[in-house]
């Protein structure tokens, strides 16, 4: 994994593939362009290395000539495209090969072609060493592609992100929720949360973070933000979720290599939710999911009244307490489970049963994420 500025990439296409994908466009542009005597036009900056390799294996004679034209900022598409600079040949009448780091919208290359139009060439072809299909939103034909992805945004071999990455020789791409799964686990007490987030943890490679533990950690360790936490916890106050959530950011950090976090026991309320949102998104990820274990309230009492005989929790051996525990968490998620529902990422999964059939269960609604 790299980083660049803020964000984090992954390793995407090597270099050997991205070399031997221009090995085989130069063949056909090769052919095609036999006894022609060509001007290449690298648009850049993106296209500088590509260009190189292309204009390398150009079999015969052949100019070479860079333009400039941009129209990114950061990673989004900004619909604005800047004028064509830097054509200083005269293209009337020739055979004109653009050589483009990456076709996304297709902007860029529509303004482009517009403008070589103009000038009267005698043919213009387009070669890109990267292609987004899914992004492409024009008609015009691209005559040779490299390599097709899908929509992500990439850096390396010229390709940049705000400055950074062109030098890399292989291309990245952006660490985004698309390889990452957050889940937000809920259930009643007695659902066996607990358990199976032991066990979907180390199965899908994520970081199990459970509040309690986080706060219990803090405190005992002294931590800044664990001493703040105990001064209203002191005081019966509430503590303010601010200080939760950078415990839970601090955590977040602590663990960039997982795949992935296992939320438990936050968010509670809405602002809570909005909150982990902001949170998640400024390591550009988001929730996946809120899974809930969905058990049977009398089937909950059994079980906890079960385990309150072997526990010595004071909370798991009275009925009346256990009844009112349920309550209560229903009451709590109603309001989560309406949030996440609107975003369509709430998926109640029956809890009823044996340890493994519950986890594929909810395995089965993991892998669809
Ligand atoms: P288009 O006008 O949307 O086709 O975008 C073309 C330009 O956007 C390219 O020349 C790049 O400068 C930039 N671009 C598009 N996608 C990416 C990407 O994934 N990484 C880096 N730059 C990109
Ligand atoms: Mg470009």
């Amino acid at each position: 994994m790299i980083q660049l500025h803020d964000l984090q990439f992954t390793p995407y296409i090597s270099e050997e593939k991205i070399m031997n994908s221009i090995e085989e466009l130069t063949v056909k542009i090769n052919d095609d362009l036999k006894g022609e005597k060509p001007l290449f036009i690298g648009v850049l900056n993106g296209s500088f290395m590509f260009a190189t390799e292309i204009i390398k294996r150009f079999d015969g004679d052949c100019e070479v000539s860079f333009i400039k034209m941009s129209s990114y900022e950061g990673t989004a598409t900004t619909e604005e495209v800047k004028e064509l600079i830097g054509l200083k040949e005269d293209i009337a009448g020739r055979t004109v090969v653009v050589l483009e780091d990456i076709v996304d919208t297709g902007n860029t290359i529509e303004v482009l072609i517009e403008k070589l139009q103009e000038k009267k060439c005698k043919e213009i072809k387009i070669a890109t060493l990267f292609y987004k299909p899914e992004a492409y939103k024009k008609e015009i034909k691209i005559d040779y592609i490299g390599i097709s992805i899908p929509n992500r945004f990439i850096v390396g071999f010229g390709l940049d992100y705000d400055g950074l990455g062109r030098n890399l020789t292989d291309v990245y791409q952006l660490k985004s929720d698309n390889n990452m799964t957050n889940l937000v686990l809920f259930g009643p007490p007695g659902a066996g949360k607990g358990t199976q987030a032991e066990v979907l943890k180390d199965k899908y490679n994520l970081k199990h973070i459970s509040t309690g533990d986080v706060f219990r950690y803090n405190i005992k360790n002294a931590t800044e933000l664990g001493t703040l936490a105990k001064s209203y916890i002191d005081k019966g106050q509430l503590v303010p979720d601010e200080v939760t959530i950078k415990m839970l950011s601090e955590e977040v950090d602590k663990n960039s290599e997982a795949k992935g976090f296992i939320f438990d026991g936050f968010p509670r309320t809405e602002a809570q939710a909005q909150a982990l949102k902001v949170l998640l998104e400024s390591k550009k990820a988001s929730v996946s999911a809120m899974v809930a274990l969905e058990v049977d309230d009398e089937v909950l009492v059994q079980r906890l009244l079960e385990r309150g005989k072997t526990s010595g929790r004071a909370d798991d051996a009275d009925e009346n307490v256990i009844r009112n525990r349920i309550k209560v968490y229903y009451k709590e998620t109603a309001i989560l489970k309406e949030y996440y529902e609107k975003e369509d990422k709430y998926f109640g999964v029956d809890g009823f049963g044996e340890v493994p059939e519950i986890t594929s269960r909810l395995s089965k609604v993991i892998d669809n994420l």
